[in-house]
């Protein structure tokens, strides 16, 4: 078995055998300043305390793209997200509204979602790539009534037919679409106050954040998350990620995704660690210059990103200086070994890879600086936890027996709901006492999970996390698509791509042309990465007699396996 030492150094959590007997979350508390004052917002934790505690003047967060360059202190970030609090406040905005963010990665982005936190509103941020019905969709189920966005994306934001909507805030100097709906947040913003008047103390149980996250069947979810969960955000940036306040930490992830959110803004300003965000998209040149520029020392980014640079030419590589980086981690997908190899081999350093979900609120099973790593394995659960492998009654199997990866309910950033759905939520926790994560894995004698697959439909690709679902609905909406199944299809570099099996209407003609236009169709009404990169005209789909496509059977037809049992299969 391939092992990987630990590294010499001092770690924040330098005996995990020992912190996993005598951890209590409990100790944590300890951290934060409700536990002296009792009042409680994570955004005071993650900006404002570190300016109570003097350290207003340290760089809080490093913004650069292909046009701006900012740098701005906790100090600035106080006043700025007090300024967005105040904005929010003005317009009547209440506690317990949605507030949505579509925003592309800018520092406003950044100003608005901690601002409306402030007031404790709970936030949704919304990847940019969404497109009109994703965007429509997530509105609606969570009854928004205010989104924040810029003039490129606003046109994508329906308001006909979604009666809780109130508000469309639009960021930049251009000018406003007509309409009451639509406010400028330049504007606002510039005559709101910076004082800290605006700010509203919650209870540890109220919720902060919904993240819309996708499953096998059904539409988009909302994952709700309450302000407890910065119990957990804190501990593990400090034991995974191992900052400290003299860290540079870069967090590849866009807020769209958990990770963006989690380990983007509140593990990190939590541990007063200061923040690179880099705007626009993925380059090998751009990525390793951004490490190079700032002087990385902590990084944390997905295998698809890994899998890329390591395609990279050389010569990319060799321009940049990265000796600054000192921890390297991964989230989203497996991290197959040779990466963990490349990146010994590129970095002299190991890539943590760390296991988790956007139900979860933050890291569950992870490896560490001080212990060895098996690459391939996700690692152990963090103290304070307890994560185990169960078959479909609830009992736990033996090292090495592949089964349901689940978690002992009662985790401190746990979801506390599925917005508007009991049933859903329910599921996850129908085996008495544990949550159980839809990943299939195993655990061998030493404790380390081994990630095997989805038991369910959702794909991953490229890091991301799409519904089969959701794409299906919508390309039957396309003119001359009679039904259609979509899969994940394994690929080198993305983990996955999406694959979509169509059977066209009567008389519609099969063409590379019909595929262009399925794809287009797709991309401008749903998002950019739901496209299917494959498309495949099949006569009829395999289906149940109830109708529903059966999805394991374009799997097996795709790799090639057997098809298993078709009994319920619908031969007509
Ligand atoms: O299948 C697992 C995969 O990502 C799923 C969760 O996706 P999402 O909610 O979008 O959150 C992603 C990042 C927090 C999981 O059910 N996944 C996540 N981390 C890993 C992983 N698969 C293998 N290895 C991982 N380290």
């Amino acid at each position: 078995m391939e092992v990987l030492e630990a590294q010499q150094g001092t770690y924040q959590l330098e005996d995990y055998e020992k912190m996993r007997e005598s951890f209590d979350w409990e100790q944590t508390k300890e951290a934060f300043s409700w536990h002296r004052t009792g009042k409680v917002n994570i955004a005071y934790e993650t900006i404002d305390r570190h300016v109570d505690e003097g350290r207003g003047n340290k760089t809080a967060l490093l913004y650069s793209d292909a046009k701006r360059e900012e740098r701005y202190t906790f100090q600035d970030m106080k006043d700025k997200t007090n300024q967005a609090a105040h904005m929010f406040k003005e317009m009547g905005v209440e506690k317990g509204e949605r507030i949505f963010i579509f925003m592309p990665r800018s520092p406003e982005l950044y100003f608005v979602l901690l601002g409306a936190i402030k007031v404790g509103a709970v936030v949704g941020p919304l990847f940019e790539a969404f497109m009109q019905d994703a965007v429509r969709a997530r509105l609606e189920d969570s009854e928004a009534t205010t989104i924040v966005t810029t003039p490129d994306l606003v046109s994508r934001i329906p308001h006909d037919d979604l009666p809780a909507l109130k508000r469309i805030i639009v960021a930049g100097e251009q000018d406003l679409p007509a309409g009451d709906i639509f406010i400028s947040l330049d504007e606002k913003m510039k005559a709101a106050s910076t004082d800290d008047s605006a700010l509203e103390w919650v209870d540890l149980e109220d919720g902060f954040i919904l993240h819309y996250t996708s499953g096998s069947t059904g539409k988009p979810k909302g994952v709700y998350h309450v302000h407890h969960a910065m119990l957990q955000h804190y501990q593990t940036a400090k034991w995974v990620l191992d900052l400290r306040e003299d860290d540079v930490y870069w967090c590849t992830a866009d807020p769209g995704w958990v990770t963006g959110t989690s380990y983007g803004i509140f593990g990190p300003w939590l541990n007063g660690a200061t923040n690179v965000v880099r705007g626009g998209r993925f380059s090998p040149d751009d990525w390793y210059g951004t490490i190079d520029k700032y002087n990385v020392t902590v990084w944390y980014s997905a295998p698809t990103a890994f899998r890329m640079l390591m395609a990279a030419p050389k010569e990319t590589l060799d321009k940049h200086d990265l000796s600054s980086l000192r921890h390297i981690l991964s989230v989203g997908e497996p991290l197959n070994p040779e990466v963990v190899r490349w990146g010994w081999d590129v970095f002299q350093h190991r890539i943590h890879d760390t296991w988790w979900m956007t139900e979860t609120g933050a890291m569950l099973i992870c490896n560490y600086p001080s212990e060895p790593i098996k690459p391939g394995s996700m690692g152990r659960p963090i103290p304070g936890v307890d994560a185990a492998i169960i078959d479909d009654h609830g009992n736990e199997l033996p090292p090495n027996e592949m089964g349901n990866l689940a978690i002992k309910a009662g985790w401190p950033s746990q979801m506390r709901k599925i917005w508007n759905n009991e049933p859903k939520f329910n599921e996850y926790f129908a085996i008495e006492g544990w949550y159980v994560s839809g990943d299939t894995a195993y655990r061998d004698e030493d404790g380390y999970f081994w990630f095997q697959g989805r038991n369910d439909d959702v794909i991953m690709t490229a890091g991301e996390r799409v519904g089969p679902f959701e794409i299906e609905s919508k390309l039957v909406e396309h003119p001359s698509v009679a039904e259609a199944g979509v899969i994940g299809k394994p690929d080198e570099i993305r983990g996955h791509i999406i694959k979509a099996f169509i059977a066209l209407r009567s008389g519609e003609e099969e063409s590379d042309e019909l595929k262009e236009e399925i794809r287009k169709f797709i991309k401008t009404e749903l998002a950019a990465h739901a496209v299917p990169r494959e498309i495949e005209f099949k006569d009829k789909l395999p289906k149940t007699r109830s109708g529903k496509i059966m999805r394991r059977v374009l799997k097996a037809w795709e790799l090639d396996e057997p098809t298993g049992d078709l009994s319920t299969m619908d031969d007509n």
